[in-house]
């Protein structure tokens, strides 16, 4: 069996969030083509519209009529998705509403006081389950705040972000590692006053938003998941259209580059402030990596399938400095590691990551996904490698980020 084919992907999850909080900021009609399909965008949409905000969704496109927000009669019900919680709270907070937030069990386990902290500074008032979900916000004339991120965190930048379009005076943000940047690109592109630089500062709107019609390119991190199967598996060759290639995203293209996969960027082009363009992965013999922190937020998400082609290379694999991995949809060091060593592969588990060995025989295991997608979709990617498929104990929390997973990999495995 080897990879093949040409595929297009379905909208990155990040900029389909934040293409629907920002169309609320308008003043009229806006248009999204090609959104993530994914359960966790589709919670956004229902939470804005809890809050008045009206939208149509035929097939991938979605219309989305701006205007107002009011505060919500009931819960916001944010299921598995901490983009959803953690921008809206920043958005709402910004916004003059009164809102409460839950959210499923994982998402109920993840640290929310890196969103509570800032925005309370900023003079939301904030009621939390100590630090986690239930939370509720009530918010209050806003006041900037010059804000350095403990952690690098592209959710609460943005939080702290839709909060300050809503502050007096200026908010600014440092981070020590660049996060990615897609909610400074579109609020740069809809007319806010935002400067995208080392600090990022942002100015209170003075008018809604620019209306905007926008396609959005394909997700980078589904992408990943494709593209390993490709590098890892002799004599494949795919070609993937239209990936959002915004240089805080394609870490994982890096990586796998830096491994040994031949990867070629063609067609490259910016559509509405995003750079996208058309990848060509071809196999090769991997070698192993030295990965330490300066490189996770651009592969935060992309960690759980790059362990799984590590176990593919000549030489050893060490991730450190992912400690941010414990909480993520599950704890993604433990899920990777226990999983790995069932399926026979030599790894050691650390704090803030771990070390792989060069394990290329593995053997098929029933894979614990702890409810998370990137966890699914990657022993997914690893059954490919055994003589029977891994069983999954739950194969619908896919739908999280890609409904479409499977039967993309079938279309492509030939
Ligand atoms: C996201 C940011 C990342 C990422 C998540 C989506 C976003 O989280 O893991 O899947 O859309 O802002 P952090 O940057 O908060 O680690």
């Amino acid at each position: 069996m080897s990879i093949r084919g040409i595929i297009s992907l379905p909208g990155d999850k990040s900029i389909s969030h934040r293409t629907l909080m920002l169309a609320s900021l308008t003043g009229g009609d806006c248009v999204i083509n090609n959104i993530s399909t994914g359960d966790d965008v589709e919670r956004t949409r229902k939470c804005l519209a809890d809050c008045g905000i009206k939208s149509e969704k035929k097939g991938t496109t979605v219309l989305v009529k701006g205007g107002s927000l009011e505060s919500p009669k009931i819960p916001l019900n944010c299921g598995n998705s901490g983009t959803t919680v953690r921008l809206l709270a920043g958005l709402l907070s910004g916004s003059g509403v009164t809102a409460k937030f839950i959210g499923d069990k994982s998402l109920s386990k993840r640290p929310m006081n890196r969103i509570i902290d800032p925005l309370t500074k900023m003079g939301v008032i904030i009621d939390s389950e100590n630090g986690h979900l239930p939370i509720s916000v009530t918010s209050q004339k806003l006041i900037g705040i010059n804000y350095s991120q403990p952690i690098s965190s592209a959710q609460v930048k943005s939080c702290i972000i839709l909060a300050g379009l809503g502050a007096f005076g200026v908010t600014q943000i440092q981070e020590k590692i660049k996060s990615r940047d897609h909610t400074e690109i579109m609020l740069k592109q809809l007319g806010a006053e935002i400067n995208n630089g080392e600090v990022v500062s942002v100015k209170p709107l003075k008018k809604p938003l620019d209306e905007f019609k926008i396609t959005i390119p394909g997700d980078p991190s589904s992408a990943a998941f494709f593209a390993s199967a490709a590098a890892m598996i002799p004599n494949s060759d795919l070609t993937i259209n239209n990936v959002l290639a915004n240089p805080t995203r394609i870490g994982f293209f890096k990586i796998i580059e830096k491994m040994g996969a031949d990867i070629e960027w063609n067609n490259m082009r910016k559509e509405g402030g995003e750079w996208v363009g058309d990848v060509h992965i071809f196999s090769q013999p991997l070698n192993g990596l030295h990965i330490t922190a300066e490189f996770i937020p651009s592969i935060i998400d992309e960690i759980p399938i790059i362990a799984v082609l590590a176990t593919q290379a000549d030489s050893p694999t060490v991730i450190e400095g992912a400690n941010e991995l414990r909480v993520k949809e599950s704890d993604r060091i433990k899920a990777i590691c226990q999983n790995l060593q069932s399926m026979g592969a030599e790894i050691i588990e650390k704090q803030d990551g771990f070390i792989i060995n060069p394990s290329k025989k593995l053997q098929y295991a029933n894979i614990q996904t702890f409810g998370d997608h990137r966890i699914a979709m990657a022993f997914s990617i690893a059954g490919l490698l055994t003589s029977n498929k891994n069983t999954l104990d739950d194969e619908k929390c896919i739908n999280i980020s890609l409904p479409e997973f499977s039967d993309i990999l079938s279309n492509i495995c030939q």
